[in-house]
């Protein structure tokens, strides 16, 4: 069996076996670049090796700052159910330029926007006071005002090339660079982890999107090369040392052009049943079953599959996180984490019931053209699928993915690169 060396190195879990014990210690052991400390401040010193001091109390009028999207390995839906996520930070995000502006209004405009300036008073904000896009950076402004940041008014102007709605955490990376910068005018430090709970709190009490944490983090402390093992329930983070492309593997996001609305009932009716299922086996949240076989007496066979989908993905987070810290050969490797990843696909389609059509045939025409594995990212019901592509296949990858949506007269499908990248930053 390929992979056989490493498949030991995946504490208490085997695929197909009796399932996952799930350590809430979140310590799995990784490399040596450190997880970014709590205490890192939101200034442009983070995980980029930019070695200039944070600017806390900076009172200037002006700044760029960037956060990235991401694309999530492994761990779908188990963020609110404090279980694992494997996240890593795309290259591509949202720049936010923010300019201080004392008559206490907040201007919002973005270039993807163009017709939707907003303008309201940053005093006056309250939730769902604003709407569409500009509900994420006013939203940030209100949480941050609501932890007494005293947030002055300010002209924001946002830039991204993140395709919205793909999956691939276009809200958060939005509210990310504008945290990071109204913060920075405000003149107050604040740490990433504090930041990163803003913005959630921005994106669930002011959007209204009853989302999870992994967006957040992912963009605030992800970093370079690696991807970021991530326990929700205790907020532990590893890094682990991701570089597809040393071993010549691309990691490719096939946005499959069905959008999708956190806002919608769907994914507020999976975390319902998530805390039903939790409830009935007497544990505060589903992330704290240590194995598959523990949600076998939930009588619900709908929330029996609900609860094994996030028991068994946590699994495999820590599998696929154990096995890119194994030195082990990295064909050997990248073969055993698609066939995770064909787990997982196939565990949120059957068992959590958040694919889509044009997702399924994604994933089945990237493995039958010789990708290791692909599965779904993020909410579903739209967005985007993650693919590893020998680099050699990917050619052949795209052709199949693209014949295949033509097939079905499906939008085409688009294409990125999903290198794994650094944290939100100042540019400057
Ligand atoms: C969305 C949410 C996240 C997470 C994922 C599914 O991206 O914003 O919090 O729940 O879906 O893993």
């Amino acid at each position: 069996m390929p992979g056989g060396s490493f498949r030991s190195a995946a504490p208490g879990y085997a695929p197909g076996g009796d399932g996952p014990t799930v350590n809430t210690d979140g310590e799995v052991n990784t490399d040596d670049n450190a997880s970014m400390d709590d205490e890192a401040s939101t200034g442009d010193e983070a995980s980029t090796g930019d070695e200039r001091p944070a600017r806390a109390g900076w009172p200037g009028g002006h700044g760029v700052w960037f956060a990235p999207g991401r694309a999530n390995l492994m761990g779908e839906h188990t963020d609110y159910n404090e279980g694992l996520v494997l996240p890593f930070a795309l290259a591509q995000g949202v720049t936010a330029s923010v300019t201080r502006r004392d008559d206490g209004l907040l201007a919002l405009r973005s270039k993807q926007m163009t017709d939707d300036v907003v303008t309201v008073p940053v005093s006056g904000l309250s939730p769902a006071s604003v709407r569409g896009w500009a509900a994420y950076p006013a939203g940030v402004a209100w949480a941050l005002r609501s932890e007494d940041v005293p947030v002055p008014g300010a002209t924001i102007e946002i830039d991204s090339d993140l395709p919205v709605g793909a999956g691939v955490s276009s809200s958060a990376a939005l509210e990310c660079s504008v945290a990071l910068g109204l913060c920075e005018i405000s003149g107050v430090a604040m740490s990433r982890r504090a930041l990163a709970a803003i913005a959630r709190q921005a994106e669930n009490e002011f959007v209204g999107a009853p989302t999870g944490i992994i967006d957040q983090h992912a963009s605030l402390l992800c970093e370079a090369g690696h991807a970021m093992l991530l326990d929700c329930a205790t907020r532990s983070i590893s890094q682990v040392p991701f570089r597809p492309s040393a071993a010549g593997i691309v990691t490719l996001v096939i946005d499959t052009r069905v959008t999708h609305a956190l806002v919608s009932g769907e994914y507020g009716r999976r975390r319902a049943q998530c805390e039903e299922a939790a409830r009935q086996l007497g544990v505060p949240f589903l992330g704290q079953v240590t194995s598959v076989a523990g949600v076998s007496r939930l009588d619900d066979p709908v929330l029996r599959r609900r609860a094994r989908h996030v028991v068994s993905d946590s699994a495999r987070a820590r599998a696929i996180a154990s096995a890119l810290d194994s030195g082990g050969t990295p064909a050997d490797i990248y073969r055993y984490i698609g066939e995770l990843l064909a787990e997982g696909h196939a565990s949120l389609r059957d068992d959590f019931e958040v694919s889509w059509p044009e997702a399924d045939i994604a994933v089945d025409a990237a493995t039958g053209a010789g990708a290791y594995g692909a599965k779904m990212i993020g909410g579903g019901f739209g967005g985007s699928v993650l693919a590893l592509v020998p680099a050699e296949r990917i050619a052949a990858v795209r052709t199949a993915v693209t014949e295949a949506f033509a097939a079905r007269s499906a939008t085409p499908p688009e294409f990125m690169d999903a290198t794994p990248s650094a944290a939100a930053r100042r540019l400057a």
